[in-house]
């Protein structure tokens, strides 16, 4: 009897034990959580600092796309309904390809900006323009690069020297390549000559032109950017990969395919390379070409590759397309790209063979210069046709 009460009084301590344990344990991991959910709060204070509106008309553009896109912000103005400043109620009316006539009020000095300012500003919610010219089927045969060429509807002669050195479509070195160039509109309003009937000419020798009916010109290069990768997107989204630049660069068609060929698989998906430009900010004198005022921008400048031609791939091109429609229009089109990139967490990489800034003169005429570049900037069409001469040749020694 004894015996029993003894054994009966250790299992009853045992299991106090075990008890107290237990409740240990618990609080201890309730205790964790707790600070975790403290740690990861966003103290009101540094919240409530960023909503101060900008100044700047992008800015604040880009502050308001950001309240739409971010859920969380999203759910704060309706609670709060009185904090929704009056010109962002102004918008909900407005069709986004009206001449938007807040910039008057808006940005200060909208009056003594520079022309192209005052028309960047007055359509930059537009984002949609009938397209001219497609070809809807130049991807059909997968392509393994997608060469897209910023152009100019009188550029023929730049054209035609592409198609006939690096640009040449076909199979280069046992790959896919297809090449596309880039129209906006070019009308007697801007006094461009009438050159439709030989663009239509063009259409029907080449098919490898796209145009839309925009205005083209400097500060529209972003609405080229964003209609291609639309147009991308949605007839060319199976190309594995993209090299955008402009018609007056001369490029390595086999160096490009040479370097994407022993790319590591797991650099492949996110790869966007090119002439990468760090700690840039906006220009504040107003006579040079990338002036960009404080009344438009401030801040700093993202990572951006040179527009001059980059090179990224089909999968971030994609990505690229939906996350613009949250990024502001931008009047430097290579920035903008930077904008989105930074949007979506990703930074573009340097690589030594991107020379926007061109080689040293001396070397121009060195043939072995091109055999490990990739891209150079700027070549007349005389150029490219020659450097391509030197590089095809199989008698070409660079030892
Ligand atoms: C937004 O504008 C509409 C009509 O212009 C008005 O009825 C509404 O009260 C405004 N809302 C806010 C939050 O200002
Ligand atoms: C060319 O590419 C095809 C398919 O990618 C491959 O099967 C073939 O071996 C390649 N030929 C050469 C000569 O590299
Ligand atoms: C951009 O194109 C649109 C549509 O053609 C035009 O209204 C606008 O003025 C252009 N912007 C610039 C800066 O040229």
């Amino acid at each position: 009897m004894a015996v029993v009460h003894q054994k009966t009084r250790v299992l009853c301590a045992m299991m106090m034990l075990i008890f107290i344990c237990f409740v240990m344990v618990v609080s201890r991991n309730l205790g964790q959580h707790k600070a975790n959910i403290q740690k990861v709060r966003v103290p009101s204070n540094r919240f409530w600092r960023w909503w101060k509106w900008s100044d700047s008309f992008w800015n604040r553009e880009q502050q308001q796309l950001d309240l739409i896109y971010n859920p969380i912000l999203k759910v704060t103005p309706t609670n709060d309904v009185e904090w929704l400043p009056g010109w962002l109620n102004d918008t909900q009316a407005l069709k986004p390809c009206d001449p938007d006539n807040r910039v008057f009020s808006q940005v200060g000095d909208y009056n003594t900006l520079p022309q192209r300012f005052q028309d960047f500003l007055l359509y930059m919610r537009c984002r949609t323009y009938p397209i001219l010219i497609n070809q809807p089927h130049v991807c059909d045969n997968r392509p393994f690069l997608l060469l897209a060429i910023k152009s100019l509807v009188p550029h023929f002669d730049r054209r035609q020297a592409i198609r006939q050195s690096w640009g040449q479509a076909g199979n280069v070195a046992n790959r896919t390549v297809v090449t596309v160039f880039l129209l906006g509109a070019t009308t007697s309003a801007d006094h461009f000559p009438d050159l439709s009937g030989m663009l239509s000419h063009e259409v029907e020798l080449h098919r490898d032109l796209l145009q839309w009916d925009y205005r083209d010109s400097f500060f529209n290069l972003t609405i080229k950017e964003t209609l291609f990768l639309e147009w991308f997107s949605r007839h060319c989204s199976n190309a594995h990969y993209v090299l955008k630049g402009d018609d007056d660069v001369f490029i390595n068609t086999w160096q490009i395919i040479h370097y994407l060929t022993n790319l590591p698989e797991v650099l492949t998906k996110d790869l966007f390379v090119g002439d990468v430009i760090q700690n840039a900010s906006p220009h504040r004198d107003h006579r040079l070409k990338y002036f960009i005022p404080k009344s438009v921008f401030v801040g700093e400048y993202p990572p951006y590759a040179g527009g001059g031609g980059y090179l990224y791939s089909g999968s971030l091109a994609l990505r690229l397309n939906k996350v613009s429609q949250q990024v502001a229009l931008f009047p430097i089109d290579d920035v903008y790209t930077g904008m989105c990139l930074r949007k979506l967490g990703l930074v573009p990489e340097k690589h030594r063979g991107f020379r926007t800034f061109d080689v040293d003169k001396k070397y121009w005429k060195n043939p072995c210069v091109y055999k490990n570049l990739i891209l150079v900037h700027s070549r007349t069409p005389q150029e490219m046709i020659q450097i391509w001469s030197w590089l095809v040749d199989p008698d070409l020694d660079c030892q």
